[in-house]
């Protein structure tokens, strides 16, 4: 069955495939995970290892991925499961059940991940009432922050306010969904992406003009662009900088994948591919890390800002810069404004890309069970909300914390590494390559041939031994817990991620019982 005559939703202008894909990469990892990693792994030391690792991971992953996704699309398939059984070929019925790692990790990502985004609506709208100025410390803008997220504590506000901002944002996300690709998804990235960016240039232009408090902005920008080779034979900088590579531009993780399965055949994709993945950079290493460090810096100073970034990923995008806006120069309220306009950028950004994780699995319910988009759309965000529930109410139990580590650091190595197999070896390369080039607009540099074949799944293979032994056994064992009566929770959110996984694996073999000559059993896509 070919692209052209199964029918399916497609983008409508490239220009929206684009933004859509940009704004499933720019998200809370450019502004708020990235200064906090780059910080706590030396500044300018984190940015060598992260960018070996762009090139070697994020872009050949990056382009297998819309390869994938593409060519999983001429079948009808916008989901893992059935993408990896086109790329297998009908006679390993073993492939489409590895793509249930595509639609358990975006989903468990979606379900804190947009917990997470509501805190940044509910941050935009304290900014223009001003509610949290007067914290002009550190310590008390952290409690604010904690006052938030732990519904039970409501010394700063109550916990209603944190449940109707969480109830907002699913329902805001739910509704995107259920308008469809063009229609929602895309709508969605034409009008926030520009608005994102504006925000940006902005904020960028008032931190770069900052006078001199603790430090200078260029100060700032030293200690991010600065460097220290020696500090490369430093593992843990690696392995944070190869974690913040799949997390900032969504390899692993299944989305990408399902945006570009709405391409048509002869749609490029080596040049849209390359173009998405630059523009998550820029707003990341430009943007993301011209904002929240030389801020932080300016007023706290090289080892203050460190200091506080070791505090945790919300320390430097959150409550350093809360404190940061209400030092700025000026009235108040063109702090407020600031404020606003950093907290709402973070809201548009993680709603661009929380959508695109909601993505797999609502394709999966229409593609292999034929449900109607709306339907698929208020299941998956009815459970992703009944998930989040367990975030809001035990966040201070570190469960957000378990999920973020296994589905959304060594989950999507994971997935990685099983798709490079697939796509390298059992597709294989030859084959791969040449489905990159149909319709491409660019010839992809060769040297990235055997990178595919070679680098990246060598380099992946490393990762995932040397994170094995360094920090997933530990992790499992849960030996760094410093809180023994987070324990229990954290094992029921992990028996909970256990029970997606298998209901996953469920549904799949489901799906493919019911319809046993699907278009993937054909083994063509002609
Ligand atoms: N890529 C998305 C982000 O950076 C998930 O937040």
């Amino acid at each position: 069955m070919s692209a052209e005559n199964y029918s399916k939703e497609r983008w409508a202008t490239r220009i929206g495939l684009v933004l859509a894909m940009a704004g499933n990469a720019v998200g809370l990892g450019n502004f708020l995970r990235f200064p906090v990693q780059a910080a706590q792994n030396g500044g300018g030391t984190f940015m060598i290892p992260y960018f070996i690792s762009f090139l070697l991971l994020g872009i050949p992953l990056m382009w297998i991925e819309w390869g994938i996704g593409r060519y999983g699309g001429t079948f009808g398939h916008s989901s893992a499961p059935g993408m990896f059984q086109a790329l297998a070929g009908p006679r390993k019925k073993w492939a489409k059940y590895l793509g249930a790692l595509g639609l358990v990790i975006p989903m468990i990502v979606f379900t804190y991940y947009t917990y997470v985004v509501s805190w940044m609506l509910a941050m935009s709208f304290f900014s223009l009432t001003g509610s949290f100025f007067g914290l002009g410390e550190v310590d008390a803008m952290r409690s604010y922050l904690a006052s938030y997220q732990n519904i039970a504590d409501s010394s700063y506000i109550g916990g209603g306010v944190t449940i109707a901002f969480f109830l907002f944002t699913f329902c805001f996300i739910a509704w995107i969904l259920s308008r469809g690709v063009s229609g929602g998804i895309e709508k969605l990235a034409l009008y926030g992406m520009p608005i994102l960016f504006l925000f940006a240039f902005l904020l960028m232009a008032r931190v770069l003009t900052l006078p001199a408090a603790a430090a200078t902005p260029a100060e700032g920008l030293n200690f991010i662009w600065n460097p220290d080779w020696g500090a490369l034979g430093n593992a843990r900088v690696w392995l944070a900088a190869a974690g913040q590579m799949f997390f900032t531009l969504s390899v692993g993780m299944g989305t990408i994948h399902c945006y570009a399965s709405y391409l048509r055949k002869k749609d490029d994709v080596a040049l849209t591919g390359l173009s998405t993945a630059a523009t998550n950079e820029f707003a990341e290493v430009v943007l993301g890390g011209t904002i929240a460090i030389p801020a932080a810096v300016v007023f706290f100073g090289v080892a203050g800002a460190t200091a506080i970034a070791q505090g945790g990923s919300y320390d430097l995008g959150i409550v350093a810069m809360g404190v940061v806006f209400q030092k700025l120069p000026g009235p108040q309220i063109l702090g407020q404004l600031a404020a606003f306009l950093w907290f709402f950028l973070l809201f548009i950004a993680g709603a661009t890309s929380s959508v695109a994780q909601a993505s797999p699995t609502i394709a999966f319910l229409q593609d292999e069970f034929g449900w109607r988009r709306k339907r698929a759309a208020a299941t998956v965000a009815a459970i992703g909300f009944g998930l989040a529930i367990f975030h809001v109410l035990y966040f201070r139990m570190g469960v957000l914390d378990e999920w973020d580590y296994w589905a959304g650091t060594f989950g999507l190595v994971v997935f990685a590494a099983v798709e490079i197999v697939l796509f390298s070896y059992i597709f294989g390369i030859n084959a791969g390559w040449d489905q990159l080039h149909e319709g491409a607009d660019i010839r992809i540099p060769g040297i990235f041939k055997p990178i595919m074949k070679w680098v990246t799944p060598a380099f992946l293979a490393i990762l995932l031994g040397w994170w094995g032994v360094t920090e997933a056994w530990p992790a499992l064992l849960m030996e760094n817990v410093t809180d023994p009566a987070t324990v229990p929770y954290r094992w029921v959110s992990r028996l909970l991620m256990l029970g997606l996984t298998v209901a996953c694996l469920w549904m799949i073999h489901t799906a493919w019982k019911r319809q046993p000559q699907s278009p993937t059993d054909e083994g063509s896509s002609t």
